[in-house]
This record gives C-alpha cells, sequence and structure tokens, in this order.
C-alpha cells in the first residue's frame, strides 16, 4: 500500500493472539501492511491510545506480520486489552536493516535475553529462509525462568534444523527444566565460532546487552562485527524528534541496529 503521509499509521486487523509467558504476547496481523527488512522497526498504534516502537518478529518474507510485545506500560496495557479482529495501526518501516550480505558465508552467533529475542526471531527467519548462504547458525538465548522464555512451542523444531545450534539458558530453574541455569553469559562460556571474521548480533534488556557484549569482545570477536539491537524511547521514528539520540546517533535512523565499534566510546550505550 502506498503511504503519503509517514506519521499516518495504515489499519490491520489483528488475526490471532499467542501468548509467550505471563507477560509476553505475539500479535499476528492480518496480512503485511508494510514491507521491510529483518533488524527494521515499525511504530505500531493503538487507537485512541498512542504508539510505540516494536521490531517484527516474524520472518519479512512471511505474507503476515507478527510483533512479540512485552506488556510494560500505557501502549503496551491497551494491546493487551485488544481481540483479535480488533484494529491496530502500523507505520514504517524505520532504520537500518542487519547487513546480511556481509554475514554470507559466515558463522552467525547470535545472542537473545527475554523479550529481545523476539526481534532476533525475524533475522533467524530471514537467515533460514537463505540457509545454504551461511555456514552455521549458532544462537544463545537465556530468560528469566522456563516459563520466560518466548517460543518455547517453536524452539524444539529449531533445534532439530541442520547448522542451526540453539541452547538455552534461564536464571532460576523449576523441577522441570533440565538446561543450563545462570544468566546467558553462561552460555557464551564456550564460543564455537570463527570469531576473526563471525558476525554476532546481540538484542536483550541493557545489563544483558552490557555484559554479554563484553564477552563478545573478550572472545574475540571484532568491533565491527558485534551488532547491537538499541532500544530507545522514541517519538517521529524519522530522525526529527531528538527523542532517541544516542550519542552522535539517531537510534530510529542510524539504528536500531549499530556495532561495537560505533558506540563504544559513548558512556552508558545501553541506558
Ligand atoms: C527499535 C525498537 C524496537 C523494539 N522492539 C520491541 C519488541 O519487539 N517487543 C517489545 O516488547 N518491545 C520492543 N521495544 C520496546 C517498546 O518500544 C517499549 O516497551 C514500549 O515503547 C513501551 O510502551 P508503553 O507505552 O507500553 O510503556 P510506557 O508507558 O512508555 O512505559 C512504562 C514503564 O515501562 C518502562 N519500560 C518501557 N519500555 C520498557 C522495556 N522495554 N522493558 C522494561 N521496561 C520498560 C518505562 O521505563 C516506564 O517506566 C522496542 C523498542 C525500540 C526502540
Ligand atoms: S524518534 Fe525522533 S529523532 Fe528518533
Amino acid at each position: 500500500m502506498e503511504r503519503i503521509n509517514p506519521y499516518y499509521p495504515i489499519p490491520v486487523k489483528i488475526k490471532k493472539i499467542i501468548p509467550e509467558t505471563p507477560n509476553i504476547t505475539t500479535f499476528i496481523l492480518d496480512g503485511k501492511p508494510i514491507d521491510f527488512e529483518a533488524g527494521q522497526f515499525a511504530e505500531l498504534t493503538i487507537p485512541n491510545i498512542g504508539e510505540a516502537p516494536f521490531t517484527p518478529s516474524s520472518s519479512p518474507y512471511d505474507d503476515d506480520m507478527e510483533f512479540t510485545i512485552m506488556k510494560v506500560g500505557r501502549v503496551t496495557d491497551a494491546l493487551f486489552n485488544m481481540k483479535e479482529g480488533d484494529l491496530v495501526g502500523v507505520r514504517g518501516p524505520f532504520g537500518k536493516p542487519y547487513p546480511l550480505q556481509n554475514f554470507k558465508g559466515k558463522e552467525i552467533f547470535i545472542v537473545g535475553g527475554g523479550v529481545g529475542f523476539a526481534p532476533l526471531r525475524s533475522l533467524f527467519l530471514a537467515l533460514l529462509h537463505d540457509l545454504k548462504s551461511y555456514k552455521k547458525i549458532y544462537i544463545r538465548y537465556g530468560a528469566r525462568t522456563p516459563q520466560d522464555l518466548v517460543y518455547k512451542r517453536l524452539i524444539p523444531e529449531w533445534q532439530k534444523i541442520d547448522r542451526v545450534d540453539l541452547l538455552l539458558t534461564v536464571d532460576v530453574g523449576d523441577e522441570s527444566w533440565q538446561g543450563r541455569v545462570g544468566v546467558v553469559t553462561v552460555i557464551l562460556d564456550k564460543v564455537p565460532v570463527d570469531v576473526k571474521s563471525s558476525p554476532t548480533v546481540v538484542c536483550g534488556p541493557p545489563l544483558m546487552m552490557k555484559f554479554s557484549t563484553q564477552r563478545l569482545v573478550e572472545a574475540g570477536f571484532k568491533h565491527e562485527n558485534i551488532y547491537l539491537s538499541m532500544e530507545k524511547n522514541m517519538s517521529c521514528g524519522l530522525g526529527k524528534c531528538n527523542h532517541c539520540r544516542v550519542g552522535r546517533f539517531y537510534v530510529c535512523k542510524d539504528g536500531p541496529v549499530l556495532t561495537w565499534e560505533e558506540v563504544k566510546d559513548i558512556e552508558e550505550p545501553f541506558l
């Protein structure tokens, strides 16, 4: 659909609602109102309430668009009260995508924490779409408890895919949990990729981003190959309002994906 005014949201129905965890839900929209590439984000409007930025969690190649969203405040509270068939608005895409052309032929090391795995799912599905072009995909994903892991219904299938190596950890286990226990850096103890050439991609809460990045730097990844998904409060999404500045960058326009090389000299880049 042609977008006449970049501030005008395109209305679209919620087709399906899938609760993932006690406070995270996937909203599948009825169609794909905007084209996007993995890593780009959209502004989602809840009528009469407002809008907030979210990165699609679905493949850019799917006919429907999905968002996996954590309930944290005004906009997300209102969204969580909506039902299948209700209308939301979407505008975008905003920001720059992951530079997949630089990932070709390489091992890709993806690190996610909590709801930060949502944007990474879109990247992962885009890589799967063209799996023969990549050497191997490693995913390391952590959440607070087994209940807080998103995509529990999909992960066992992903773990069966040849050339995908997916490990999980939880901060606190329960009687059903057989896997690793500890924050996500416990599954970064071994980094079985060629760190001199491989890209690594990180998305999650600020502390997780900080400690995971430290570990990846120690492991020897080149700073320009460490891709970080930055989350900042936004308003216009168009590089005009100054809400989303990190150092000299506007996250909405220059990001949301920035490399460690770009942000390492900024004081507290993840806050
Ligand atoms: C590029 C980009 C992509 C994003 N993608 C996703 C996504 O895929 N899924 C998703 O769930 N969120 C995502 N976010 C975060 C999302 O935009 C915010 O959670 C949302 O704006 C909150 O809006 P609200 O009106 O519900 O909360 P507000 O009313 O604005 O905030 C309420 C309270 O929650 C706190 N808060 C706000 N955001 C968060 C947060 N992320 N975690 C914890 N506390 C928070 C605020 O500090 C405030 O105290 C993304 C953000 C950016 C910038
Ligand atoms: S959101 Fe307005 S400048 Fe980035």
